[in-house]
């Protein structure tokens, strides 16, 4: 690795709290970790689907055998709601809980921290949309991924919905850090064919899209591209079978890794539209990241285009050639993997209305941050018309 084509001068900051337990029956160490953590009463958040799919049960059992008084929420929202955090906060207060627990994707793991927040922060969670705004340090807040997709484990923020406009506030600060992360492979095991293929490509989005950023340091792109080289090979095995426990593995792993990565690299151009998409138009993230990818890819290798080498390599297919032709084989492999996991390429087949494309514009060029190459209103609108 060469110390060469950073943007800064080679000055850059990274911040981690890597406080892990990873592998197959890790959920069980739960009880024993939140004593450590010195919390006793945990308010659990956990994804209704994985709840009723009994995904958490073993959690729950290992809990109760610990002599741990949990209190289970289950209302937990896709794409959560600063209403809905504020609520559920407001049980968790009632009920005297000392630390938050989330169990599911990146929905119940953002709403976790949300509620955390509260508990020591006062105010709205609008208050804290932002960087570093959050001023007091959380109680315990435990993050178990149910997903291969978000990192949120390791992410120092929290996507939340306004409920009164729609937007996608983005709530960053390294208080919002879990304390502890637990990925369990075996946990992986009932995710549904569609979810496992959306995560996945959101979990590779971030690897691409922090490898590309203008942030990106010596240390995320060691993350990044080991996050790339665990997922390109693996994702299309787990979404075959998330039985798999080796290519389970790999995609946790390696998820976890790329939101390490984007925590400090930030997202371009397919997040800012993503998250535009989702505020919305509703669009599942992971649909929305995974079908804008190959565009964005397309759109962003005149930028760094030696880059893309390294992508290449890393997913495992042939770098040879000039860099451009290697750009166009990484941003072709990247469709395919869409067309073979099923997923979406079109905004049109997804019910988005392409009246609302303007208003998509609109929101997500006040996003796309360190995108590597420069945007334009005109040049988003290009990608998604290109995408529709
Ligand atoms: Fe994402």
């Amino acid at each position: 690795m060469r110390f060469q084509g950073f943007t800064g001068g080679g000055s850059f900051q990274f911040v981690a709290n890597i406080n892990l337990r990873f592998g197959s029956g890790s959920a069980q160490t739960l009880p024993a970790e939140l004593a450590a953590l010195g919390a006793s009463k945990p308010f659990v958040m956990i994804d209704p689907g994985v709840f009723n799919a009994g995904v958490a049960t073993p959690i729950a059992k290992a809990l109760e055998a610990g002599g741990i008084a949990a209190y289970v929420f289950t209302e937990v929202e896709e794409n959560p709601s600063d209403a809905a955090i504020e609520r559920a906060f407001g049980v968790a207060r009632k009920s005297q809980c000392d630390s938050v627990i989330g169990i599911g994707g990146g929905s119940a793991m953002d709403s976790a921290k949300g509620v955390g927040l509260l508990m020591t922060n006062e105010g709205a969670v609008a208050d804290y949309d932002g960087t570093n705004k959050v001023k007091r340090d959380l109680p315990p807040v435990v993050a178990i991924p149910t997903t291969a997709g978000t990192g949120s484990e390791v992410t120092a923020n929290a996507s939340v919905t306004r409920a009164s406009d729609h937007y996608k506030m983005s709530l960053r600060s390294p208080r919002l850090l879990p304390k502890l992360a637990i990925v369990d492979p075996s946990l992986l095991r009932t995710l549904p064919r569609k979810a496992a293929a959306a995560s996945g490509l959101d979990a590779l989005a971030h690897a691409i899209e922090g490898f590309l950023s203008v942030r990106a340091s010596p240390l995320s792109d060691f993350f990044a591209l080991q996050a790339i080289g665990l997922l390109a090979p693996n994702v299309r095995a787990f979404v075959a079978n998330p039985e798999n426990l080796d290519a389970a593995s790999s995609m946790a792993l390696g998820s976890m890794l790329a939101g390490m990565v984007v925590s400090n690299t930030g997202t371009g151009n397919d997040h800012a539209l993503a998250r535009a998409l989702g505020g919305l138009c509703e669009l599942p993230h992971g649909v929305a990241t995974g079908m804008l990818l190959p565009h964005v890819m397309a759109f962003n290798a005149s930028a760094r285009p030696e880059r893309y080498v390294e992508i290449a390599k890393a997913m495992g297919i042939p770098a040879e050639g000039g860099q451009r032709e290697v750009a166009a084989r990484a941003t072709d492999e990247v469709r395919q993997l869409l067309a073979d996991l099923d997923l979406p390429s079109r905004l049109r087949d997804v019910g988005v209305p392409e009246n609302r494309l303007p208003e998509v514009v609109e929101i997500a060029i006040k996003n796309v941050g360190p995108n590597p190459r420069r945007t334009s209103p005109h040049d988003l609108a290009a990608i998604l018309s290109a995408v529709y």
